[in-house]
């Protein structure tokens, strides 16, 4: 076995999720909407939230000066994870969270009517609405960069309407629908030739690709631990230094201040300003095994395991004349697609009968569904544990479908 051939055998014992709750195995094939657990990041929140719980940054006591050290470091490493520093890693709830976060505290501090920001067809909702919200509140205006015939946000397209109005262009690295790769220098070039600032959401692309925001050259990373094989209610915001330190507070509450009096209220520093309230400690602890146990395996192992599933799948699905597939072929992950006459729903429905659970419906990309013409997609998606075995079950589940619907 060389290193980037991963050992299967292993690494599904790790997930107790792959099995139904009587012990068969179970398709799991939804890893785009949230990944199964790892045993050690369970055993981590379990740990952090037992035997080692307390709060963090403000009790005497010795077990939460420990606590505290050990959210400090979750930060640390999530921040190494993807090479930033830990000072520029603010942890939010989730992806979501980290783009509306940047929409109303830079984008309310910096933008103003009349300046563009630069979104695509392919957005995420949660990359779609808290612009919408910030246009509804400074009166921005939004433009959406085409797709190229395969689905892929299409960079000739959007050097053309980039211009200096333009403060902001907001794109996902990764399509949780089509899978389709951004090639982020690419657009950071663009971008910074019109001055513009590049945020990025990160959320399909940390567990598929080993990301460098310093190499990537953007200004904001956004992302979800439970995406990552980490614990739902904690993501993270990446932003450079420089930004994040100039940004004003967005949510107010306890940890975030340095002096309170009722005349006036002065804040801490970044990240803390931006993490009101008692932070989502156990989360954190488990978000920092979830990437120890990804990068013990190793992103590029992991990237090349699941490509090797998508050209699999892609080409099986492609020998179905009833069937449409969306996306590029070195797509990430992921694979979306139409089977004729057969609405995604009863598909997933059908397919759930036979153990493989798949994803059926618009994926929180209304417009995209819009874009190719269909109300919803079925979509397969893998994680580091997905294997032929889940294919083979997918593939018979849609012959069985194609059986029923005559
Ligand atoms: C590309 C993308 N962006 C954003 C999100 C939102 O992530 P969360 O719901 O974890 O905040 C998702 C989740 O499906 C996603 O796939």
């Amino acid at each position: 076995m060389n290193a980037m051939t991963l050992d299967m055998a292993a690494i599904r014992a790790d997930f107790p999720g792959l099995r139904t709750a009587d012990g068969r195995a179970w398709h799991y094939l939804d890893s785009g909407a949230t990944a199964q657990k790892p045993q050690a990041v369970i055993d981590a929140c379990a740990r952090a939230m037992g035997v080692d719980y307390a709060t963090v940054h403000r009790g005497v006591y010795a077990r939460s000066a420990e606590m505290t050290l050990a959210y400090e470091a979750a930060r640390r490493t999530v921040a190494q994870f993807i090479g930033g520093a830990e000072h520029e890693i603010v942890f939010t709830r989730g992806a979501t969270e980290a783009i509306n976060l940047v929409a109303a505290s830079w984008g309310g501090a910096n933008l103003k009517a009349g300046d563009r920001i630069l979104l695509s067809t392919l957005e995420h909702h949660s990359n779609i609405v808290p612009w919408q919200l910030l246009r509804d509140r400074v009166g921005v205006e939004i433009d959406v960069c085409p797709l190229t015939e395969d689905g892929q946000i299409d960079l000739v397209a959007a050097e053309q309407m980039l211009t200096p109005a333009h403060k902001l262009v907001a794109l996902a690295h990764v399509s949780n629908v089509l899978g389709g790769v951004l090639h982020v220098e690419h657009i950071v070039a663009l971008a910074k030739s019109v001055g513009a600032k590049v945020l990025i959401d990160g959320c399909q692309a940390v567990p598929r690709i080993a990301v460098d925001v310093a190499a990537l050259g953007c200004d904001f990373y956004a992302f979800s631990a439970h995406k990552l094989y980490g614990p739902t209610g904690i993501g993270a915001l990446w932003a450079k230094a420089e930004i994040l330190d100039a940004m004003p507070p967005w949510q107010g509450g306890g940890s975030m201040i340095d002096r309170v009096t009722f005349e006036r209220t002065t804040y801490a520093p970044a990240p803390t300003r931006f993490e009101a309230g008692t932070p989502a400690i156990v989360e954190a602890i488990g978000f920092a095994a979830a990437v120890d146990y990804v990068q013990a395996i190793g992103l590029a192992a992991i990237h090349a395991h699941e490509a090797r599933l998508v050209a699999q799948l892609r080409g099986e699905l492609a020998r179905m004349a009833d069937v449409r597939v969306f996306g590029p072929d070195n797509a990430a992950g992921i694979v979306s697609f139409a089977l004729d006459g057969v609405h995604p729903h009863d598909l997933g429905t059908i397919l759930d009968e036979a153990d493989v659970a798949i994803r059926a419906g618009h994926h929180c990309a209304q417009p995209l569904m819009d874009h190719l013409g269909v109300p919803a997609t079925t979509r397969a998606s893998f994680g580091l544990y997905s294997d032929e075995s889940d294919i083979a079950a997918l593939i018979a589940g849609i012959e069985r479908t194609k059986r029923i619907f005559g």
